[in-house]
């Protein structure tokens, strides 16, 4: 169904040049004058100088035209000329039951579905998951929902790190450990036992351990490197090696992401990219875009307009070898054969957007996507703490992602218990759903190329803007269903009357915009603007709540539309929150 904004528009536009206007000057907008209006339109301003006229003429002249209308209770024409609107109530009901019948609650499918590839997560393997790869997984994820919601074509792909030094760390660390492994025999000839010779929290103990030796010892390192130089060259024993790392990682990281109810549909790493290297360092040279620097082999990518300087894009090391740029370049070469994406977005931490202008300006002039492709860099803040810095432990280390969910879980389980008498394991159960409400609604409700403080205290409050909260009206509402269900009622029959109070209609009005609001997000990249109209919805359906005694009504036509309403807002919150990655409980 059309977004009620291009309905009133449309009137807008007919009543324009009725009154032979220009109808371009028909822009309507949500008011922001709550106070007079619902909708307005400022266009007898700007048409003013084209007439020559009084503002205020054009757009008396204009609220003539409108006359009777289907969608427009009133039109007023204010000094110095703005058109002032509210909507039919009628109108907005019959909007409503539409969007109650509709399975997509009147968002309507593009037209145009593309075919868009979401790099997020981007965790290492073998190291532990920290916040910092929160943010891309949370963002990522929402961001996903939401092009999918639309019809998109959305391949989510976790792009995983598994081709560094820290490879090199953990087998040379390994090796000093565990030198008997059959591995690091020089007669290995390939075949491995099927067991790990580790378990997921000695890999995990391993690496930092290793990290923290090649500081302080450089033979070490210069160990780590050469075996890290041999695992790419084929080392049978280390790629033996590494394929174990890789298997116990990938479950522990499947686990981590399930409990933040994030999903990938690839789990494509940086050592898939590999194999097209040689062939996509070859096509530069001989295509003349790449050239040697002082023994390395770059690609500039500076372009006349820039105010900063952009340097080269590097390919190679003098020494031959590839860098995060050579994968990264060589994974767009991977994804355009296998999916021909129409875009590409980047979910990553805007530390590292020069080096992807680097890497898009690269990809755009040795030709590796098409002109058309999108390549688009979606960078995000820092986490803080309460002091405004990165978010650390209490003892003062990187938080680890396991951590933080344990954490909030534990103060969501405290609040649960103190405030109502419930089953030990259904609060915990409980806890763990709103838990994680309070964390990604804590994340997503902030634009997110922004730095922004984890409160644990506002965020798991039941009040404010924060998850638990939107949760909390969720779970309001269907309670509220579930009592007229037990007095005999059937929330599924009915239909919305037309509003009977100023609280009533704004609760309507707000809904009504939730076609155009998840557009818009998808369009700008911005959940938050998901998260700022569920958190108006949801403060107008308690507004309404507080004013109407709905159970209690005794018009059971009226009462009926009511929990009709009730149904539409549930409706709504709860796709708003699922597109955000997150569901509400039965109870809480
Ligand atoms: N693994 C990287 C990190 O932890 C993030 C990967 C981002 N994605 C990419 N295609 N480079 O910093």
């Amino acid at each position: 169904m059309k977004k009620i904004l291009e309905l009133i528009e449309k009137e807008l536009r007919q009543a324009f040049k009725a009154a032979d206007y220009d109808e371009t000057y028909a822009r309507v907008t949500i008011s922001n004058r709550p106070d007079l209006c619902e909708y307005q339109c400022n266009g007898a301003m700007a048409a003013a100088k084209q007439y020559k006229k009084a503002p205020i003429k054009i757009a008396g002249d204009v609220v003539e035209q409108l006359g009777e209308s289907r969608v427009l209770k009133q039109a007023e024409a204010v000094p110095p000329g703005f058109i002032n609107l509210k909507v039919s109530g009628e109108f907005l009901s019959e909007y409503l039951n539409e969007m109650l019948r509709d399975d997509h609650l009147s968002v309507e499918q593009t037209e145009n579905p593309k075919t868009v590839m979401i790099d997020y997560g981007g965790p290492n393997v073998a190291k532990p998951l920290h916040v910092g790869h929160l943010r891309s997984a949370i963002i990522g994820e929402s961001l996903k929902r939401m092009g999918r919601f639309l019809g998109h074509k959305m391949i989510g792909d976790v792009h995983l790190g598994d081709w560094g030094l820290q490879m090199g760390l953990i087998i040379t660390e390994l090796k000093k450990r565990k030198p008997e492994l059959v591995y690091f025999q020089p007669d290995y000839t390939g075949e491995y036992p099927a067991e790990p010779p580790f378990t997921i929290s000695e890999l995990e103990e391993i690496y930092p351990a290793a990290s923290a030796y090649s500081k302080e010892h450089p033979e070490y390192k210069e160990e780590a490197m050469e075996a890290t130089h041999q695992l790419q060259n084929g080392n049978l024993g280390y790629k033996a090696l590494w394929n174990h790392i890789l298997n116990v990682s990938v479950s522990d990281l499947k686990k981590n992401y399930e409990k933040l109810n994030v999903t990938f549909d690839l789990w494509k790493k940086e050592s898939d990219a590999q194999p097209y290297i040689p062939e996509m360092v070859a096509y530069m040279k001989e295509k003349g875009y790449a050239h040697l620097d002082q023994g390395a082999l770059v690609v500039d990518v500076k372009e006349a307009s820039d105010t900063k300087e952009i340097p080269p894009c590097m390919i190679l090391k003098s020494d031959g070898a590839s860098l995060y740029n050579t994968t990264d370049l060589a994974t767009i070469v991977e994804r355009m054969k296998l999916f021909c994406p129409d875009e590409i977005i980047y979910v990553v931490d805007k530390r590292q957007e020069l080096y992807f202008t680097q890497v898009f300006r690269c990809a755009r002039k040795t030709k590796l996507v098409k002109e058309e492709t999108g390549l688009s860099f979606l960078g995000f803040g820092t986490m803080n703490g309460r002091d405004g810095k990165p978010f650390k432990t209490r003892e003062g280390g990187v938080m680890r992602l396991e951590t933080l969910i344990r954490e909030i879980n534990e103060e969501m389980y405290k609040k649960i218990v103190d405030n109502r008498s419930v089953k030990e394991e259904d609060a915990r159960g409980t806890a763990q759903i709103v838990g994680l409400s309070a964390i990604k609604y804590g994340d997503l409700s902030n634009q997110a190329s922004k730095d922004y403080i984890f409160d644990v205290e506002r965020f798991t409050s039941f009040e404010g803007n924060t998850g638990p909260y939107i949760l909390y009206t969720i779970v309001r509402i269907k309670s509220i269903l579930g009592r007229y269900q037990e007095e005999g009622g059937d929330w599924k029959q009915g239909c919305i009357k037309a509003p009977a109070n100023d609280c009533e209609k704004d609760l309507m009005l707000t809904i009504s915009r939730f076609n155009s609001v998840v557009e818009n997000a998808y369009e700008e990249k911005a959940p938050h603007k998901i998260c700022s109209f569920i958190y108006d919805l949801a403060n107008a359906f308690n507004r309404f709540y507080h004013e109407t005694k709905i159970l209690g009504e005794e018009d059971t036509g009226k009462k009926a539309s009511w929990i009709r309403l009730l149904v539409l807002t549930r409706d709504v919150l709860e796709t708003g929150i699922e597109l955000l990655g997150f569901s509400a409980p039965e109870r809480m």
